[in-house]
């Protein structure tokens, strides 16, 4: 893992901030999907964002990702604002995303998918240890190599070939983390991407997204099981009703009066 980590070129240090949420409100109508939310994602973190359900999570990464433009407020990448980008110009930005409910080319084979990915960014690199490769054969693989790469490094290469609506649902959830890996994204940002598992597929999962960290990236992970994200996250915050509740890490969090009260009578899991 040490040559890994040492290949991948990171462009600041970790810990300097990659993304800046700034004051970021979302309106539909009369209701505030987001009102007035700011924090930073610090490189080579794993930050969680938690809250009860309608809090804003979702429509939190949909106005990082371009899919809802702000009401007011902004959001960052490396300094460089991402309004009135569309969203292929936010991924190519270094911006990827997987969505709250599996969205996947069905009739596409899972190697397919995967490739899409990589043409969405042309650039070369996947994660470095994926390949076991020195780099300048790393660079001359083909894009079919280097989307094996990513189903071998997310577990799923058995099923390369299959269409992507016959994968099972684990598998294609995976699948959606490939494609998005596929894009070389500064952050990489996960919606539920363990509901509906079961909890040794949750634990199975949350190591693949540690993993992930681990190869350099920054990752961005809403998740409704508490211990999950207790357990994987450097750093939480936590929304409720739109509005920033807390942002610190997992130990205070739990201890927070704030965010026990917030989750009183929530089922640990809801999203599937
Ligand atoms: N396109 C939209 N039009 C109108 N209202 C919306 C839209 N998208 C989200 N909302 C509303 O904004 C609020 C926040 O929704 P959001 O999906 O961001 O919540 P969430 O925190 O992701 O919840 P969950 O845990 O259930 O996924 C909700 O009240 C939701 O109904
Ligand atoms: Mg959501």
């Amino acid at each position: 893992m040490e040559g890994a980590e040492s290949e991948r070129e990171l462009a600041v240090d970790v810990g300097e901030v990659l993304v800046e949420v700034k004051n970021l409100t979302i309106k539909f109508g009369g209701l505030a999907a987001l009102d007035n939310v700011s924090f930073v994602i610090k490189r080579g973190e794993i930050l969680g964002l938690i809250g009860p359900n309608g809090a804003g999570k979702t429509t939190c990464f949909n106005a990082m990702t371009g899919v809802y433009k702000p009401t007011t407020g902004d959001v960052l990448l490396e300094g460089v604002s991402v309004k009135g980008r569309k969203q292929h110009q936010i991924t190519r930005m270094g911006m990827a995303r997987t969505f709250q409910n599996i969205r996947l080319f069905g009739e596409m084979s899972a190697l397919e998918n995967v490739v899409v990915g990589l043409d969405a960014r042309h650039r070369t690199s996947v994660p470095g240890a994926l390949l076991r490769m020195p780099r300048h054969v790393r660079e001359e693989a083909s894009s079919i190599d280097r989307g094996m790469a990513l189903l071998e490094f997310v577990g799923i290469a058995q099923h390369a070939e299959k269409r992507a609506r016959e994968l099972s649902y684990g598998s294609q959830r995976r699948l959606e983390i490939a494609r998005a890996l596929a894009t070389d994204p500064k952050l990489l940002c996960l919606d539920e991407p363990a509901a509906g598992f079961n909890p040794a597929e949750k634990e199975d999962l949350m190591a693949l997204i540690r993993t992930i960290r681990d190869e350099g990236y920054t990752v961005l992970l809403i998740e409704h099981d508490m211990k999950l994200v207790m357990g994987v996250t450097d750093r939480i915050v936590v929304l409720e009703f739109g509005r920033k509740l807390a942002d610190d890490v997992p130990t205070a969090i739990r201890n927070d009066p704030r965010v026990i009260a917030a989750y009183l009578g929530e089922p640990e899991d809801d999203a599937a």
